[in-house]
């Protein structure tokens, strides 16, 4: 299997290739980041895959700074969309598929009961609207992986905040009127590989289970570092500074009907792997 990957130097694409590395030797991969092939220029696409020829190309790549996606909109599609239909162009000229790793911001968040993978996508944000639009660039014989609240050892995510305001002083505030469910970089790339080794196509929804919100996964690291956890203080949204231009989806809970009907079964607790993570990351902020 020859795999080209883009976005490798991002959160998760560094850990996919960490990992296919360690568990999938017989796999050859071409990891990529702006720097070895920018996916928005279709020359260097072409040019990359006609000579890798790849049998997939994962495509971790993509513009995820959602309220930059606001003030940037031409970036945002020429990145989240344009780029992915030269990835598609150059897949279909040698016979490859896409490995699309997409949002829980494609939904608008107002549902009450989690998202199906048949659910219709109505985008709230640029980034939303930027990232489904790179769904539409793809066929049925490529694979959509949305994921959501995703945090790893690599790059930076919100569970490094959680752990860096931990270790100060004072209260802090997180919200308690967004819910969904954090997913560990660990177990999305581990069903990312069976994925892959199945050559699955279609959309699957990969994120941890059991629904919580910012201000109680806040509370849960709190008490699993030992600090107090009665220095975080429950806030609405609309309390929020409004420096964070893009609209969050308030409800991003997303039902994975696709691997538990695929035979995949379920994947662990956020609990469980965010306690995993938490120990791995922790002494890196002592
Ligand atoms: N993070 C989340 O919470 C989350 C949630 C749901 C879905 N996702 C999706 O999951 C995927 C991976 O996310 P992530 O957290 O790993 O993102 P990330 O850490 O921001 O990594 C994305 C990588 O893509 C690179 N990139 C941007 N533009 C490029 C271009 N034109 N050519 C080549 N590389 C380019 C970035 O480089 P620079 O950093 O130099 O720009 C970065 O290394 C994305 O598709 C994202 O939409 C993420």
């Amino acid at each position: 299997m020859r795999l080209l990957v883009t976005g490798a130097k991002g959160q998760v694409g560094s850990e996919f290739v960490e990992t296919v590395a360690q568990k999938e030797s017989s796999w050859e991969v071409l990891a990529t980041d702006k720097d070895e092939l920018d996916f928005t220029n279709r020359v260097e696409v072409f040019g990359a895959i006609d000579s890798f020829l790849p049998d997939i190309i994962v495509h971790c790549g993509a513009l995820t700074a959602v309220d930059l996606c606001e003030d940037e909109v031409e970036l945002a599609y020429s990145i989240n969309a344009m780029g992915t239909r030269f990835l598609k162009q150059g897949a279909r000229r040698v016979g490859a598929s896409v490995f699309y790793l997409s949002t829980d911001y494609v939904f608008n968040g107002l549902g009450t009961t989690p998202y199906r993978e048949w659910d219709a996508p109505d985008p709230l944000s640029i980034y939303g609207k930027s990232k489904l639009a790179g769904e539409l660039e793809l066929d049925s014989s490529d694979l959509i992986v949305r994921t959501a609240w995703v945090m790893g050892k690599y790059g930076n995510n919100i569970l490094k905040t959680m752990i860096r305001l931990s270790k100060g002083q004072g209260d802090v505030t997180f919200v308690d009127d967004q819910f969904g469910i954090p997913t560990v970089v660990t177990d999305l790339v581990d069903v990312m590989i069976k994925l892959i080794s199945d050559r699955q196509s279609g959309i699957y929804h990969v994120t941890n289970c059991e629904v919580t919100s910012w201000y109680d996964l806040t509370k849960f690291v709190f008490e699993t570092l030992g600090a107090d956890p009665s220095r975080v203080l429950p806030i609405a949204t609309s309390q929020l500074d409004s420096s964070r231009k893009a609209p969050r989806p308030a409800y991003s809970v997303l039902d994975h009907s696709a691997l538990r009907l695929g035979g995949y079964g379920e994947t662990p607790i956020w609990q469980e792997s965010v306690s995993c993570l938490i120990a791995q990351l922790r002494d890196s902020y002592l």
